[in-house]
């Protein structure tokens, strides 16, 4: 009999969500310059701008909240996440931060000296600046398959591993501060990396007698699709897969904002005792005493507790799902979504879905934007706005894609919202190949811009996006 595909939980707290008056949401938009990030949430119907810190916190998570440890040295629940840990990833040397993007900080503030390099695949708007802003250059290696939003290749998250070769040689060993793998990889469009790629890249790592970090945000989800996708790996539990996953790695970056199901949180988890030694004083310092760095005993106690949930095969097989039914959907709408359907978002190639907006002027930032008028869906851009300017020489980076990303919190929406989703797409896409003028800055933020910066429209008599 074929297996069903069920909701592996039920709903004991709802929060009331409203959509706006059409007139409203195209003030809003004009008001806070077609940026994202400027909407109030209480005026979004559908908030897809990211999956993380949105997710609903399970039963067994809020009992753990209530039976926290606040204390500010050798918390009981600092202890609850060193057992998760050791448990699912198999590391010792834990330290607290109080999101991924400190994590970040602190790992690079040590790692990087001027002029050093970390490869990688497609790393992470925070992960970038970090490095850049520790004087560190990044160098994307992800393989060639990730650049084609149709290809369905399993593992587009893979590092070109001859690539990665000849790019370590080109800078020198010596200059290279470490490898980082992405899993599964957020800005090539929520693609995992296989197994056997990691294996890769690691045996590239000890030749070279580099570390090997991974920033493991969605680790459960790319564990997901080894389960699911690489041969051998089908009778292994998630958590055997996380084990060996994370078994080739010297260490690890954690948003524990997405897979541990937490509003905040982050780790930092490093093998080596030494650099670990050398990490602490920059915990102490930024975050906070090394058993709660940043996070209160509530936050450590329910990340504990989420770590367990988001290697539960159920929960995660309903997860993605979700998400690949929402992509699947809208893909039989003709809407041109990147495929494979990544783990965590569905993403829409904005040059193909308004094919008469020139490339400069922000397709799929206009997509974002017209999808908030045309319904009140909340989404953000990975692409042009997003990839920046080169630090080196203030050009504009062009991206091999142009991404509206549709990130699915977890556990949070139900089968009706993704049904409402699809219809405010189609009804977008009807007209889209009649748009062709986008948008140009109004002020542009200097440095990790699209949080800040603000458009206006390139055609100023405009009074709706999509029609
Ligand atoms: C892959 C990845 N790395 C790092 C981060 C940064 O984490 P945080 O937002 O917790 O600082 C994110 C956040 O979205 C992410 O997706």
């Amino acid at each position: 009999m074929k297996e069903r595909w069920f909701v592996p939980y039920r709903y004991k707290m709802v929060e009331k969500i409203s959509v706006p008056e059409k007139s409203e949401r195209w003030n809003i938009l004009k008001s806070g310059g077609f940026n994202m990030f400027s909407i109030p949430s209480e005026k979004v119907y559908i908030d897809l701008l990211t999956d993380s810190g949105t997710g609903t916190m399970s039963d067994k998570q809020w009992s753990a909240i209530v039976s926290a440890d606040e204390s500010y040295a050798g918390s009981r629940s600092f202890f609850d996440i060193k057992k998760s840990v050791k448990e699912i990833m198999g590391f010792d040397n834990v330290l607290p931060v109080h999101q991924g993007r400190a994590a970040e900080k602190v790992l690079n503030s040590v790692l990087i000296k001027e002029g050093m390099y970390v490869p990688g695949n497609t790393h992470f708007d925070t992960t970038k600046a970090h490095i850049e802003n520790a004087k560190g250059r990044c160098i994307d290696v992800t393989i060639s398959e990730s650049e084609n939003s149709n290809s369905n290749y399993p593992f587009k998250g893979n590092l070109d591993i001859n690539r990665l070769e000849k790019e370590i040689e080109k800078v020198t060993p010596q200059k290279v501060a470490y490898i980082l793998i992405t899993v599964t990889c957020n800005s090539g469009g929520g693609q995992p990396v296989s197994m056997k790629n990691i294996k890769d890249v690691s045996k590239i790592a000890r030749k070279y007698g580099l570390k090997l970090f991974f920033d493991a945000a969605r680790f459960a989800e790319n564990c997901y699709f080894i389960k699911t996708r690489e041969d051998g790996y089908q009778n292994k539990t998630v958590r055997e897969i996380s084990n060996e996953l994370f078994s080739y790695s010297d260490g690890f970056t954690m948003s524990s904002k997405k897979d541990a199901i937490v509003p905040m949180g982050g780790l930092l988890v490093v093998r080596d005792i030494n650099l670990f030694d050398m990490l602490k004083p920059f915990v102490i310092l930024n975050e906070g005493y090394l058993t709660y760095g940043g996070m209160s005993g509530m936050t450590m106690a329910a990340l504990a507790q989420g770590l367990y949930e988001s290697t539960d095969f159920e929960y995660l097989h309903y997860r993605i799902g979700q998400v690949k039914m929402l992509g699947e959907l809208l893909k039989e709408a003709s809407i041109p979504v990147v495929t494979p359907i990544g783990g965590h978002a569905v993403f829409i190639d904005g040059r193909r879905f308004f094919p008469n907006i020139p490339e400069d002027q922000f397709p799929a930032q206009y997509l974002c934007a017209a999808l908030y008028e045309a319904g009140g869906v909340r989404t953000v851009e990975v692409g042009a706005n997003l990839a920046d300017r080169d630090p080196d020489t203030g050009e504009n980076i062009r991206p091999k894609l142009d991404l509206c990303r549709l990130a699915i919190p977890r556990r949070s929406y139900s089968f009706e919202h993704m049904m409402y989703i699809v219809e405010t797409v189609k009804e977008v896409f009807q007209n889209s190949k009649n748009i062709t003028s986008g948008f140009q800055f109004d002020f542009e933020s200097k440095g990790i811009r699209h949080f800040s910066s603000t458009f206006k429209l390139v055609d100023s008599n405009k009074d709706s996006l999509f029609n």
